[in-house]
This record gives C-alpha cells, structure tokens and sequence, in this order.
C-alpha cells in the first residue's frame, strides 16, 4: 500500500516583525489584553516586495533543501491559500514558475485556515492513487493585507508567514508503524458564514475586502468542532491521546489550543504552540509550527503527530502522521 511520507520542511516570515507594543497608536488595545486573551506577542508583516507568493518560494525552497531534492523531483505544487496574489492565475501556477519548474501541474486551495490539512489531504490522495510521486504541500498567507487595521477586535489577531512540506510515496504495511499519512478527517458547513467572512470578492462587490469575525462566536464552536474531527480520525486508527507523540495545533488563539488539547487528554508539553511569535496566520500556521518542532528537534522521524484545524466556512479538520 502507497504511503505519503514527509522528506523535509520549511517556512518563511516575512521581515518585519510587530510587537504588541507597536499598536500604540493604530488602534486602542493593550499588550496585557492581547497576551491574556490570545497568547500573542509578536506577528510578521509582509513589506513592500513581500508576497504569498515570495514567502511560498523561500518555505518551497528551504523544504527541498532539508528534503535533499531539487525542483526537478517534485511532480505537483499544491498550495493553500486565501490570500493569493492575484484572483488569477493561481498562486501556486505562479510559484512553479518562480522555482523553474515546466513539467507536472500545481493549483490552490481555499479552505481559509484549514487550507493546509485540506492541501495535505488531497496530495496524499494524489500520491495514494499513483499519479503522483513526489509533491510540494504550502500554506502561505498575507493576512494583513486583508485586515481591516481601524478594527481591534481582529488586526492584532493575524500575522503573514508561509510553511512546507515535500512528501513521497513510499510503500507501507498498511498498519499504524507505517510512516506517512495514516489518517485524514476533513469537514465544512456553510451555516456558519457570517461569523468569520471576508466582505469583499471578485463577483459580488469587484474588490478584495476585509476580514469580518464574531470572535466570540467563534470561539463558542471552534473547541467542539476540533475535538469531535480530531476524536473521529482516533477512531479510526483505534488510538487514544496517550499514542500521540505531538499535538500540532493550527495556532489562531493560546485558549482554543489549551482548552482542545484538556478535552482530548493530550499533555500539554505535547503541544506545540508557536501563536505568541507570529499570531494566526491561516492556512501556514500548522507548516510554520512543523518546521520549527522539526527543526529543533522535537519532532523526530518515527513519531505520532497529530495536526489540526479549524477556519472560515467554517472549515475543519485533522490528520494524523507517523514522521
Ligand atoms: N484590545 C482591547 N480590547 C479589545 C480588543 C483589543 N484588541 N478587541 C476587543 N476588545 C474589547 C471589546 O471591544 C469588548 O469590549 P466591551 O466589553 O466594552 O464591548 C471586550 O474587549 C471583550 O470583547 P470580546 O470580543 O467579547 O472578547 P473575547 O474575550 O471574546 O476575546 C477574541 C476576543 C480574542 C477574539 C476571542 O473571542 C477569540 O479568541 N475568538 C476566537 C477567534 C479566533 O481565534 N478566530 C480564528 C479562529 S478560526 C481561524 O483561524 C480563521
């Protein structure tokens, strides 16, 4: 049976980094509230220059090179995104071409900040189904460009940044010591459009918009919904959260983190949290936290880790990986 494994990761953020602090005189808000209710200290903003599309390149690149790979290997880009550079082409189109590479074929996805456990999902099926052999999977993001900045219930909220990983097929035993992608639960209802929605689009009002949330309503689902996924795709695989090396949360608030991981009776020294460095920043949240978990060491091959993810739509989702 055909397994994606993970050959390596990466992430790019953009250079300049806001503190808390440098709200002062943007809008009214305190580091003492924002840390209290979200754990966020610092987000990066992309400058003049800086793109979905050139923080995609710089993660797309660093992956290859921890993958030991150049662009020549990879046969698809699949790249999550809700904040493209351009209604079209497709971000990911314009990334292959920025890596020189001609051949197999790449698009978007759009499933906000679920976008990459939706990517992470479709190109293993690529890969499960022979077609492919070896992808590229990113979430990249330029939130702040989509932020209403006069807003301080969402602007202190969100932060740019872009993450990858290279997978392959390889084969496996069909069994839970197999590396690769074990498991994949992924979900949407549109019911719950208006509590978190960008107000602008190219067929209704011609422009981009700006990001719209409810946070507290928000909140109210956010836990019950990473759970019951998370729980599903438990069962799936019959284990429980003592089996789990690293929970590897999408990062949008330090309480819906915290609060998910005790309802699951995962231990929190298995959770990785990387919010207070770079905020919520979508759809690269999770690569983001993989790199830096791999990178120091804490994610070693062979392990249990559990992603997951919830955003507009609302969009959820979980995936379970043996590294
Ligand atoms: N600084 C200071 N005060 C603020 C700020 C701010 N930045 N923002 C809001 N306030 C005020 C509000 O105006 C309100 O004041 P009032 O009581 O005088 O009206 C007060 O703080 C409380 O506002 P609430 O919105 O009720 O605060 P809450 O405790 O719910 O915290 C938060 C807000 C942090 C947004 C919380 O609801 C939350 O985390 N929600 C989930 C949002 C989220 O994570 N979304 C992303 C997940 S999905 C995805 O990733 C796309």
């Amino acid at each position: 049976i055909i397994r994606s494994i993970v050959r390596g990761t990466g992430s790019m953020l953009p250079e300049r980094i806001m503190t808390n602090q440098d709200f002062a005189g943007v809008v009214e808000t305190s580091d003492e509230w924002i840390v209290q209710r979200t754990g966020i200290r610092n987000r990066h903003v992309a400058g003049e220059g800086e793109t979905t599309v050139s923080l995609a390149e710089g993660a797309a690149r660093r992956a290859l090179d921890a993958a030991g790979l150049t662009i020549a290997d990879i046969d698809l880009i699949v790249l999550a995104t809700t904040t493209p550079n351009n209604t079209f082409p497709a971000s990911s189109v314009q990334l292959q071409q920025r890596l020189g590479m001609r051949h197999g074929f790449a698009f978007d996805v759009q499933a906000v900040c679920s976008g990459f456990v939706f990517a992470l999902t479709t190109a293993d099926l690529y890969i499960r189904s022979g077609m492919v052999k070896r992808a590229i999977v990113i979430g990249a993001e330029t939130f702040s460009r989509i932020l209403d900045w006069e807003d301080r219930s969402t602007c202190v909220l969100f932060g740019d940044g872009a993450g990858a990983v290279v997978i392959e097929a390889a084969e496996g035993e069909g069994t839970l010591a197999d590396r690769g992608v074990l498991v994949s639960r992924l979900r949407s209802d549109g019911e719950h459009e208006k509590k978190l929605y960008v107000d602008g689009g190219p067929s209704t009002t011609g422009t981009v918009g700006k990001l719209r949330m409810e946070g507290r309503e928000v909140f109210k689902h956010a836990v019950g919904m990473i759970t019951d996924v998370i729980e599903d795709s438990f069962s799936a695989l019959d284990i429980g959260p003592d089996d789990i090396d690293w929970f590897v949360p999408h990062q949008a608030n330090r309480r819906i983190i915290d609060a998910s991981a005790k309802k699951l009776g995962i231990a929190p020294e298995k959770v990785v949290i990387t919010v207070q460095h770079h905020g919520n920043t979508s759809a690269a949240s999770i690569p983001l936290a993989l790199d830096r978990a791999v990178r120091d060491g804490r994610i070693q091959k062979g392990q249990l880790v559990l992603l997951e993810a919830m955003g507009g739509g609302f969009t959820w989702g979980a995936v379970v990986v043996r590294w």
